[in-house]
Protein backbone atom coordinates (compact mmCIF):
# COMPACT_ATOMS: atom_id res chain seq x y z
CA UNK A 1 0.00 0.00 0.00
CA UNK A 2 2.80 2.35 0.95
CA UNK A 3 4.84 1.58 -1.97
CA UNK A 4 1.53 2.08 -3.97
CA UNK A 5 0.77 5.46 -2.43
CA UNK A 6 4.83 6.50 -3.43
CA UNK A 7 4.23 5.26 -7.04
CA UNK A 8 1.23 7.58 -7.52
CA UNK A 9 2.98 10.71 -5.70
CA UNK A 10 5.88 10.06 -8.27
CA UNK A 11 3.16 9.40 -11.04
CA UNK A 12 1.03 12.70 -9.97
CA UNK A 13 4.96 14.69 -9.98
CA UNK A 14 5.57 13.54 -13.58
CA UNK A 15 1.97 14.52 -14.86
CA UNK A 16 2.35 17.89 -13.37
CA UNK A 17 6.52 17.93 -15.03
CA UNK A 18 4.61 16.95 -18.33
CA UNK A 19 2.20 19.16 -17.84
CA UNK A 20 4.40 22.18 -16.82
CA UNK A 21 6.79 21.29 -19.99
CA UNK A 22 3.73 21.58 -22.30
CA UNK A 23 2.95 24.85 -20.88
CA UNK A 24 6.36 25.96 -21.93
CA UNK A 25 6.25 24.29 -25.13
CA UNK A 26 3.08 26.29 -25.81
CA UNK A 27 3.97 29.37 -24.99
CA UNK A 28 7.45 28.94 -26.68
CA UNK A 29 4.99 27.89 -30.07
CA UNK A 30 3.11 30.96 -29.06
CA UNK A 31 6.43 33.26 -29.37
CA UNK A 32 7.65 31.66 -32.56
CA UNK A 33 4.09 32.10 -34.13
CA UNK A 34 4.04 35.56 -32.92
CA UNK A 35 7.82 36.31 -34.39
CA UNK A 36 6.71 34.65 -37.95
CA UNK A 37 3.96 36.92 -37.60
CA UNK A 38 5.79 40.12 -37.15
CA UNK A 39 8.50 39.35 -39.57
CA UNK A 40 6.01 38.66 -42.35
CA UNK A 41 4.70 42.12 -41.39
CA UNK A 42 7.59 44.28 -41.32
CA UNK A 43 8.17 42.55 -44.75
CA UNK A 44 4.84 43.92 -46.10
CA UNK A 45 6.01 47.16 -44.55
CA UNK A 46 8.78 47.29 -46.90
CA UNK A 47 8.93 49.89 -49.80
CA UNK A 48 6.75 49.36 -52.27
CA UNK A 49 8.16 51.63 -54.96
CA UNK A 50 11.79 52.48 -55.66
CA UNK A 51 12.31 55.74 -56.98
CA UNK A 52 15.81 56.76 -58.86
CA UNK A 53 17.39 60.49 -58.12
CA UNK A 54 19.95 61.53 -60.54
CA UNK A 55 21.35 64.76 -59.26
CA UNK A 56 24.20 66.77 -62.12
CA UNK A 57 26.29 67.29 -58.69
CA UNK A 58 26.50 68.00 -55.10
CA UNK A 59 29.28 70.39 -55.31
CA UNK A 60 27.30 73.30 -54.70
CA UNK A 61 25.49 73.96 -51.38
CA UNK A 62 22.32 74.35 -53.02
CA UNK A 63 22.10 71.08 -54.69
CA UNK A 64 23.21 69.26 -51.47
CA UNK A 65 19.79 71.06 -50.51
CA UNK A 66 17.82 69.73 -52.98
CA UNK A 67 18.85 66.28 -51.70
CA UNK A 68 18.34 66.96 -48.42
CA UNK A 69 14.62 67.74 -49.45
CA UNK A 70 14.18 64.79 -51.09
CA UNK A 71 15.37 62.65 -48.90
CA UNK A 72 13.14 64.32 -45.77
CA UNK A 73 9.86 63.99 -47.68
CA UNK A 74 10.21 61.31 -48.44
CA UNK A 75 10.80 59.74 -45.37
CA UNK A 76 7.46 59.99 -44.48
CA UNK A 77 6.53 57.46 -46.84
CA UNK A 78 7.74 53.96 -45.85
CA UNK A 79 6.42 52.91 -49.28
CA UNK A 80 9.04 54.15 -51.14
CA UNK A 81 12.84 53.45 -51.17
CA UNK A 82 14.87 56.56 -52.18
CA UNK A 83 18.17 55.46 -54.80
CA UNK A 84 20.53 58.84 -55.34
CA UNK A 85 23.06 59.01 -57.77
CA UNK A 86 25.57 62.19 -58.23
CA UNK A 87 27.38 62.96 -61.89
CA UNK A 88 29.90 64.91 -60.17
CA UNK A 89 28.77 67.68 -63.27
CA UNK A 90 29.23 65.12 -65.95
CA UNK A 91 26.68 64.99 -68.52
CA UNK A 92 27.74 61.61 -70.13
CA UNK A 93 27.91 60.09 -65.96
CA UNK A 94 24.64 61.48 -65.91
CA UNK A 95 23.03 60.02 -68.98
CA UNK A 96 24.85 56.41 -67.66
CA UNK A 97 22.71 57.01 -64.00
CA UNK A 98 19.46 57.22 -65.70
CA UNK A 99 20.30 54.39 -68.23
CA UNK A 100 21.22 52.26 -64.89
CA UNK A 101 18.05 53.30 -63.54
CA UNK A 102 15.60 52.04 -66.12
CA UNK A 103 17.84 48.59 -66.32
CA UNK A 104 17.31 48.48 -62.77
CA UNK A 105 13.32 48.58 -63.18
CA UNK A 106 12.76 51.67 -60.39
CA UNK A 107 9.31 52.81 -60.41
CA UNK A 108 10.14 56.14 -61.78
CA UNK A 109 13.05 58.71 -61.79
CA UNK A 110 13.58 62.10 -60.40
CA UNK A 111 16.01 64.36 -62.34
CA UNK A 112 17.93 67.54 -62.10
CA UNK A 113 20.06 67.83 -65.60
CA UNK A 114 23.04 69.37 -66.01
CA UNK A 115 21.83 70.41 -69.39
CA UNK A 116 19.54 70.55 -71.20
CA UNK A 117 20.53 68.63 -74.74
CA UNK A 118 22.91 65.61 -73.58
CA UNK A 119 19.86 64.52 -70.71
CA UNK A 120 17.37 64.56 -73.03
CA UNK A 121 18.00 61.40 -75.08
CA UNK A 122 18.13 59.00 -71.36
CA UNK A 123 15.28 61.00 -70.46
CA UNK A 124 13.36 60.05 -73.28
CA UNK A 125 14.00 56.47 -73.23
CA UNK A 126 13.10 56.05 -69.83
CA UNK A 127 9.84 57.81 -70.28
CA UNK A 128 9.31 55.60 -73.61
CA UNK A 129 9.73 52.35 -71.94
CA UNK A 130 6.54 53.82 -69.42
CA UNK A 131 8.65 55.20 -66.26
CA UNK A 132 7.64 58.21 -65.12
CA UNK A 133 10.18 60.82 -65.42
CA UNK A 134 9.65 64.08 -63.09
CA UNK A 135 12.38 66.55 -64.57
CA UNK A 136 13.50 68.98 -61.92
CA UNK A 137 14.80 72.39 -61.78
CA UNK A 138 16.40 72.88 -65.08
CA UNK A 139 14.99 71.46 -68.39
CA UNK A 140 15.47 68.98 -71.21
CA UNK A 141 14.90 69.29 -74.67
CA UNK A 142 11.28 68.71 -75.89
CA UNK A 143 8.60 67.10 -74.18
CA UNK A 144 8.72 63.48 -73.67
CA UNK A 145 8.97 63.81 -69.89
CA UNK A 146 6.10 63.03 -67.00
CA UNK A 147 6.35 66.30 -65.51
CA UNK A 148 8.59 69.37 -64.98
CA UNK A 149 9.15 71.16 -61.52
CA UNK A 150 10.69 74.33 -61.03
CA UNK A 151 10.48 78.11 -60.17
CA UNK A 152 9.86 80.43 -63.22
CA UNK A 153 13.47 81.51 -64.01
CA UNK A 154 12.71 84.30 -66.34
CA UNK A 155 10.47 86.01 -64.22
CA UNK A 156 13.24 85.88 -61.51
CA UNK A 157 15.95 87.11 -64.07
CA UNK A 158 13.18 90.21 -65.23
CA UNK A 159 12.30 91.01 -61.63
CA UNK A 160 16.39 91.02 -60.70
CA UNK A 161 17.01 93.54 -63.86
CA UNK A 162 13.63 95.95 -62.10
CA UNK A 163 15.21 95.64 -59.00
CA UNK A 164 18.71 96.75 -60.17
CA UNK A 165 17.46 99.59 -62.05
CA UNK A 166 15.08 100.75 -59.68
CA UNK A 167 17.56 100.53 -56.80
CA UNK A 168 20.63 102.18 -59.25
CA UNK A 169 18.32 104.97 -60.22
CA UNK A 170 17.90 103.80 -63.84
CA UNK A 171 21.88 103.87 -64.92
CA UNK A 172 24.97 102.37 -64.02
CA UNK A 173 27.58 99.90 -65.75
CA UNK A 174 26.36 95.74 -64.87
CA UNK A 175 28.72 93.07 -65.13
CA UNK A 176 26.35 89.93 -65.90
CA UNK A 177 27.74 86.60 -64.46
CA UNK A 178 25.46 83.64 -66.50
CA UNK A 179 25.33 80.80 -65.48
CA UNK A 180 25.77 77.50 -67.70
CA UNK A 181 24.20 78.87 -70.64
CA UNK A 182 23.58 74.82 -72.54
CA UNK A 183 21.40 74.73 -69.04
CA UNK A 184 17.77 76.24 -69.33
CA UNK A 185 18.26 78.39 -66.16
CA UNK A 186 21.24 80.26 -67.40
CA UNK A 187 19.39 81.18 -70.71
CA UNK A 188 16.16 82.37 -68.77
CA UNK A 189 17.81 84.64 -66.26
CA UNK A 190 19.93 86.22 -68.87
CA UNK A 191 16.91 86.74 -70.95
CA UNK A 192 14.32 87.80 -68.17
CA UNK A 193 17.25 90.00 -67.16
CA UNK A 194 17.63 91.79 -70.42
CA UNK A 195 13.80 92.54 -70.56
CA UNK A 196 13.99 93.71 -67.14
CA UNK A 197 16.21 96.94 -67.73
CA UNK A 198 14.91 97.06 -71.11
CA UNK A 199 14.39 100.75 -71.64
CA UNK A 200 16.78 102.18 -68.54
CA UNK A 201 20.53 103.50 -69.31
CA UNK A 202 21.94 100.68 -67.61
CA UNK A 203 24.73 99.54 -69.43
CA UNK A 204 26.00 95.52 -69.25
CA UNK A 205 29.78 96.48 -69.84
CA UNK A 206 31.17 92.90 -69.53
CA UNK A 207 29.70 89.58 -69.22
CA UNK A 208 30.57 85.59 -69.30
CA UNK A 209 29.64 82.20 -68.48
CA UNK A 210 30.75 80.83 -65.28
CA UNK A 211 28.73 77.80 -65.35
CA UNK A 212 27.37 78.28 -61.99
CA UNK A 213 31.18 78.12 -59.85
CA UNK A 214 32.27 80.22 -57.67
CA UNK A 215 36.03 79.79 -58.79
CA UNK A 216 35.25 80.60 -62.41
CA UNK A 217 33.13 83.74 -61.27
CA UNK A 218 35.95 85.07 -59.17
CA UNK A 219 38.21 84.52 -62.00
CA UNK A 220 36.06 86.34 -64.70
CA UNK A 221 35.63 89.04 -62.36
CA UNK A 222 39.34 89.73 -61.92
CA UNK A 223 39.19 90.54 -65.58
CA UNK A 224 36.38 92.56 -65.81
CA UNK A 225 37.67 94.89 -62.41
CA UNK A 226 41.08 94.77 -64.57
CA UNK A 227 38.78 96.03 -68.03
CA UNK A 228 36.87 98.60 -66.35
CA UNK A 229 37.38 101.48 -63.93
CA UNK A 230 33.45 101.77 -62.97
CA UNK A 231 31.04 99.10 -62.36
CA UNK A 232 28.35 99.72 -60.39
CA UNK A 233 26.24 95.86 -60.03
CA UNK A 234 27.62 92.73 -60.59
CA UNK A 235 24.25 90.44 -61.32
CA UNK A 236 25.16 86.86 -60.87
CA UNK A 237 22.87 83.84 -62.16
CA UNK A 238 23.41 82.43 -58.74
CA UNK A 239 24.91 83.65 -54.89
CA UNK A 240 28.10 81.79 -55.31
CA UNK A 241 28.67 83.34 -58.18
CA UNK A 242 28.13 86.39 -56.80
CA UNK A 243 29.88 85.38 -53.54
CA UNK A 244 33.14 84.88 -56.22
CA UNK A 245 32.55 88.33 -57.51
CA UNK A 246 32.41 90.11 -54.45
CA UNK A 247 35.72 88.33 -53.49
CA UNK A 248 37.64 89.59 -56.51
CA UNK A 249 36.42 93.06 -55.21
CA UNK A 250 37.63 92.76 -51.94
CA UNK A 251 40.97 91.81 -53.04
CA UNK A 252 40.64 94.75 -55.29
CA UNK A 253 39.82 96.95 -52.77
CA UNK A 254 36.42 98.01 -54.66
CA UNK A 255 33.86 95.63 -53.07
CA UNK A 256 32.29 98.86 -51.52
CA UNK A 257 31.77 100.62 -54.53
CA UNK A 258 29.70 98.54 -56.25
CA UNK A 259 26.55 96.25 -55.77
CA UNK A 260 26.17 92.51 -56.03
CA UNK A 261 23.12 90.61 -56.93
CA UNK A 262 22.72 87.03 -56.59
CA UNK A 263 20.21 84.25 -56.97
CA UNK A 264 19.14 80.92 -54.56
CA UNK A 265 18.84 82.87 -51.25
CA UNK A 266 19.31 79.55 -49.09
CA UNK A 267 19.24 80.58 -45.57
CA UNK A 268 22.66 79.15 -44.78
CA UNK A 269 24.17 80.90 -47.95
CA UNK A 270 22.37 83.86 -50.12
CA UNK A 271 20.28 85.30 -47.02
CA UNK A 272 22.84 85.21 -44.84
CA UNK A 273 25.23 86.85 -47.23
CA UNK A 274 22.45 89.00 -47.57
CA UNK A 275 22.79 89.87 -43.64
CA UNK A 276 26.37 90.11 -43.76
CA UNK A 277 26.47 93.09 -46.31
CA UNK A 278 27.51 91.30 -49.40
CA UNK A 279 24.67 90.87 -51.61
CA UNK A 280 22.84 93.58 -51.65
CA UNK A 281 20.05 91.03 -53.09
CA UNK A 282 19.49 87.77 -53.43
CA UNK A 283 16.42 85.78 -55.31
CA UNK A 284 15.29 82.72 -54.31
CA UNK A 285 15.30 79.65 -56.24
CA UNK A 286 13.32 77.00 -54.16
CA UNK A 287 14.94 73.25 -54.71
CA UNK A 288 11.32 71.77 -55.47
CA UNK A 289 12.66 68.86 -53.45
CA UNK A 290 9.23 68.36 -51.42
CA UNK A 291 7.26 69.02 -54.30
CA UNK A 292 8.80 65.87 -56.46
CA UNK A 293 8.15 63.66 -53.59
CA UNK A 294 4.47 64.56 -53.79
CA UNK A 295 4.16 64.21 -57.76
CA UNK A 296 6.20 61.08 -57.46
CA UNK A 297 3.51 59.60 -55.20
CA UNK A 298 0.53 60.80 -56.93
CA UNK A 299 1.82 59.44 -60.00
CA UNK A 300 2.73 56.12 -58.52
CA UNK A 301 -0.97 55.78 -57.09
CA UNK A 302 -1.91 56.55 -60.41
CA UNK A 303 -3.30 60.57 -60.32
CA UNK A 304 -3.08 62.76 -63.11
CA UNK A 305 -0.57 65.41 -62.66
CA UNK A 306 0.30 68.52 -64.12
CA UNK A 307 2.82 68.75 -66.64
CA UNK A 308 4.41 71.53 -65.01
CA UNK A 309 4.68 72.54 -61.47
CA UNK A 310 5.74 76.41 -61.21
CA UNK A 311 7.46 77.10 -58.00
CA UNK A 312 6.88 80.70 -56.43
CA UNK A 313 10.28 82.64 -55.31
CA UNK A 314 10.90 85.48 -53.05
CA UNK A 315 13.28 88.29 -52.82
CA UNK A 316 15.72 88.85 -49.78
CA UNK A 317 17.28 92.21 -49.75
CA UNK A 318 19.01 94.60 -46.53
CA UNK A 319 15.63 95.73 -45.49
CA UNK A 320 12.97 92.83 -45.49
CA UNK A 321 15.63 89.67 -44.82
CA UNK A 322 14.93 89.80 -41.14
CA UNK A 323 10.92 90.19 -42.33
CA UNK A 324 11.15 87.02 -44.39
CA UNK A 325 11.78 88.51 -47.65
CA UNK A 326 9.36 89.75 -50.28
CA UNK A 327 7.23 87.58 -52.43
CA UNK A 328 8.41 87.82 -55.95
CA UNK A 329 6.03 89.19 -58.85
C1 LIG B 1 23.34 74.58 -58.48
C2 LIG B 1 22.78 75.69 -59.26
C3 LIG B 1 22.09 76.70 -58.42
C4 LIG B 1 21.22 77.29 -59.45
C5 LIG B 1 20.72 76.06 -60.14
C6 LIG B 1 20.23 76.26 -61.50
O1 LIG B 1 23.91 73.64 -59.33
O2 LIG B 1 23.82 76.27 -59.98
O3 LIG B 1 22.97 77.60 -57.83
O4 LIG B 1 20.24 78.09 -58.97
O5 LIG B 1 21.81 75.21 -60.15
O6 LIG B 1 19.91 75.08 -62.09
Amino acid sequence: MEKNGNERQLAAQSAAARASLNSVCRALLVALCLTVLLASQSRSQSPRWTIGMSQCNLGEPWRVQMNADIRKAAEAHPEIRMVFKDAQNDALRQSAHIDEFVSAGVSLVIVSPKEAAPLTRPVQEAYGKGIPVIVLDRRVLGDQYTCFIGADNRKIGRAAGRWIATTLGGKGNVVELKGLMTSTPGQDRHRGFREGIEGSELTVVFEADMKWLEPNARKEMESALTRFGKIDVVYAHNDPGAHGAWVAAKAAGREKSMLFVGIDALPHEGQMYVRQGILAASFEYPTGGAEAIQTALEILHGKKVSREVVLSSRVYTQQNVDRGGEPVH
